[in-house]
């Protein structure tokens, strides 16, 4: 227990993660999507909720729209604001999966070092990273959002993929490219991979 600057963590003394995970039936992991705006992250994320929440599992998702709208609405999208995002999404994801629950985020995180600090916080066993690939091409004939026509006009400054680099995951334990597969072939493939773990 750290004392030098009168903290006093009580993690000691709290139910455990086990606990949790007994009381819920499952086992908790950490699903981290990250790639370019507009790939399909939040919408497999949404899939992938509605498949294991209908087979009995709890999960929470976090997504970039709307965590931004709330803890994280003093950043914005320069390198240091980007891995301070990533940092505090780092540690309320640490918290659910410490609850016992199957935390899935959706942020684009678009560099190894942002990507690293997620893993090391929320521990390496139990992070799975999933990258969505999409071409930057596909998903900026997408513009869901119209961003890319901003960023191209420049509007927006620092835009991922336009004006702000993505670096591609080294060793994703996935890839899922929507422009090639169904929404339906993306969730069988993440129910194949993380299914026998979360089971109890
Ligand atoms: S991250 O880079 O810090 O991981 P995050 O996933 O939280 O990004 O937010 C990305 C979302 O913010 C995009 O889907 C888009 O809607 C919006 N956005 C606004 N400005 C930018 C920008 N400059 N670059 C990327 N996304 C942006």
């Amino acid at each position: 227990m750290t004392t030098d600057n009168n903290i006093y963590p009580i993690f000691d003394r709290m139910m455990t993660r086990a606990d949790k995970e007994n009381l819920l039936g499952q086992h908790s992991v950490m699903i981290w999507f990250t790639g370019l705006s507009g790939s399909g992250k939040s919408t497999i994320a949404i899939a992938l909720e509605r498949e294991l929440h209908s087979r009995g599992i709890m999960c929470r998702i976090l997504d970039g729209d709307n965590i931004r709208s709330g803890i994280n609405n003093n950043l914005g999208f320069t390198a240091e604001d980007r891995m301070e995002n990533i940092r505090r999404i780092a540690e309320i994801s640490k918290l659910f999966v410490d609850t016992g629950i199957v935390t899935i985020a959706a942020f684009i995180s678009p560099d190894e070092a942002m990507r690293k600090l997620a893993c090391d916080i929320i521990g390496r066993e139990d992070f799975i990273e999933v990258y969505v690939n999409t071409p930057l091409e596909v998903c900026e004939e997408r513009d869901v959002k119209g961003l890319y026509a901003k960023a191209r006009k420049g509007d927006i400054k620092n835009f991922t993929g336009i004006s702000a680099p993505f670096e591609a995951p080294a060793h994703p334990d996935l890839c899922l490219d929507t422009s090639a597969l169904s929404l339906k072939e993306c969730v069988d493939r993440l129910l194949d991979l993380i299914l026998k773990r979360i089971k109890k």
